[in-house]
């Protein structure tokens, strides 16, 4: 590859890998009077992760959405391989190659694995002519592609609902892989798992990511987002709190960003007076979300 790009020089336009897959640029949407997002800027390279951080509220959904075709910012625009894009549904979206996995993955539960893998996925450009397909050859596509993830499902035609979070976040990544997605967005997909089972999850995003897609990753967990994060964007009641590459914030400054900073060191030494120093984080968060719940 380098050799190419040192011997044919003058014939690799230098600009070409400068523009990004998606770029966001000061988007701004209003729900009524209230400011749901401001100004709102980012980029999302191929083969890399920009992780969406904030608490709730802060507007990562309504962010999503935007880029998902649900929504239409009110101000600012969206560019997809430089060129401005404006989707006008999620189906729009898919088609250019914006897979988005929501929180509750639209799974049928009670289907096997293997049929949900194709759920919803008709047939258009782009998208695989799977309509022709049989159960055998959809079973194999199945097990294949999430094989070449490292998925192993023991049984297909286990319902869905009986795999683990997990497991089902894997399912719906492996899906968008195969239909050809060059965006794959995921709204919370480690937050109702546990420590082992999001450390799968968040495999299943690296290796997305070295399959050439990019990737926008919300949460609200730092160390999630830290270790596959390329670029990160903080979100605080629909204002930017900064958007940074990798190598412009450390995991202890971006955790400090998103826990409110010197609110919650006021609060963490408030707490350390009342005794137990061991709660103090936990109450602390606790208390920072009533809070905010309240104001
Ligand atoms: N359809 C809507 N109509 C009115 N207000 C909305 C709508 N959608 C979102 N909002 C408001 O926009 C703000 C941001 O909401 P959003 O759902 O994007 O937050 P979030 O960061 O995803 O929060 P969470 O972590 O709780 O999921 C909230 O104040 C919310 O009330
Ligand atoms: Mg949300």
């Amino acid at each position: 590859m380098s050799d190419i790009e040192i011997t044919e020089a003058s014939e690799v336009s230098p600009g070409a890998d400068d523009v990004p897959l998606l770029e966001i640029r000061d988007v701004t949407k209003m729900f009524g009077s209230v400011i749901s997002l401001s100004d709102i800027s980012t980029t999302v390279r191929a083969g890399q992760v920009t992780c969406v951080l904030g608490d709730n509220g802060a507007g990562k959904s309504t962010f999503i959405k935007i880029l998902s075709g649900v929504y239409q910012p009110d101000r600012g625009d969206v560019l997809m391989d430089g060129e401005p894009v404006r989707f006008s549904s999620p189906r729009e979206a898919l088609d250019a190659g914006v897979a988005t996995v929501f929180q509750d993955l639209a799974v049928v539960p009670l289907m096997a694995v293997w049929r949900n893998f194709f759920l919803g996925s008709e047939p258009t450009k782009g998208w695989g002519p799977f309509r022709r397909f049989d159960a055998e050859t959809a079973k194999k596509i199945t097990r294949a592609e999430m094989a070449d993830m490292g998925i192993d499902i023991r049984d297909l035609d286990q319902p869905v609902g009986t795999l683990s979070g997990g497991e089902r976040q894997s399912v719906a990544i492996a899906r968008a892989v195969h239909f050809g997605a060059r965006l794959l967005i995921l709204d919370e997909p480690t937050s109702a798992l546990g420590v082992k089972q999001a450390g799968t999850v968040l495999k299943y995003i690296v290796q997305a990511r070295d399959k050439g897609l990019g990737v926008i990753f919300i949460t609200h967990n730092p160390h999630h987002a830290y270790p596959v994060g390329d670029r990160f964007l903080l979100l605080k009641r629909g204002k930017s709190l900064g958007d940074f590459a990798k190598s412009e914030i450390s995991l202890a400054e971006l955790t400090r960003l998103m826990a409110g900073g010197a609110e919650l060191e006021q609060l963490a030494h408030e707490l350390e007076r009342e005794g137990d120093k061991s709660e103090t984080s936990a109450l602390g968060r606790e208390l920072l979300d009533d809070t905010k719940t309240l104001g």
